[in-house]
């Protein structure tokens, strides 16, 4: 386990910046493992020293592995100079640590991954893993099973072919509702592939990324850690090589 400092610990945990955690030791506020800490460069062991700010004992986590039912208009950034951003919306002391794993267009709802574990973000987002990402969809038209054979061989875009493609027709009309399933996470390439076929989807939604699927009870703009079933799940997934499977 990594020794650190106590003040770099506390700042990042949000208990305050590192000079507000300065006084707080000054002050006598802090203790470590019963002992009131003096030097606020000491070394500890946060996930193994008992450290309590105040009376109030803190919870350190290195890691943080989060899941967001991302709400439409916000972007799946940690900064933007005109939009909300998904780490908005979370409490300040993970909003200062974490950043989504990959994106969702501004209009796109649902299942938005963040974490501060990069390698864990690259597995997830590395072409060669070619992890499933599941949508829902409304299109405006009708979509029919020629676009499910179509989808299933690959659409041919401007600058790619797309890998094989899980297309399913809930209802089709008007409106149509479908699920689909895609390897890539190229930029609009949902819209960009039923573009190909006139039709433009009106509401999109990730229901699903690999083996973490959007836990139905959070409402849009709702988030909690991933539990320790998901981040097994999620860890033996990104170890495999090749095609993952769902
Ligand atoms: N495909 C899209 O077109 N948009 C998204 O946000 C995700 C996949």
């Amino acid at each position: 386990m990594k020794r650190e400092r106590l003040d770099k610990v506390l700042a990042n945990m949000g208990i305050g910046t590192r000079k507000e955690v300065k006084q707080l030791v000054k002050q006598k506020l802090v203790v470590v493992d019963g002992t009131v800490a003096t030097d606020p460069g000491m070394h500890v062991v946060p996930e193994e020293q008992e450290i309590s700010v105040d009376g109030e004992p803190i919870n350190y986590k290195r890691w943080l592995y989060i899941m967001l039912n991302k709400p439409p208009g916000v972007v799946s950034a940690t900064e933007d100079n005109l939009h909300e951003t998904v780490v908005d919306l979370l409490p300040y002391e993970w909003a200062i640590k974490v950043f989504p794993v990959g994106r969702l267009d501004i209009d796109t709802e649902g299942l938005l991954l963040l974490t501060n574990d990069g390698q864990l973000s690259h597995n997830l987002l590395s072409p060669k893993k070619k992890v499933d990402k599941e949508y829902f969809a409304r299109i405006q038209g009708r979509v029919t099973e020629t676009h499910v054979q179509e989808f299933a061989r690959g659409v041919e875009l401007e600058d790619f072919t797309t890998l094989p493609a899980k297309l399913e027709v809930l209802s089709s009309g008007e409106i149509s509702e479908i699920r689909v399933t895609i390897m890539e996470g190229k930029f609009h390439q949902v819209k960009r592939m039923f573009a190909a076929f006139d039709l433009e989807v009106i509401y999109l939604q990730r229901i699903r990324m690999g083996p973490i699927r959007l836990d139905e009870s959070l409402k849009p703009g709702e988030y909690r850690e991933l539990t320790d079933e998901e981040m097994e799940f999620l860890k033996a997934y990104t170890q495999k090589e090749g095609p993952a499977q769902s």
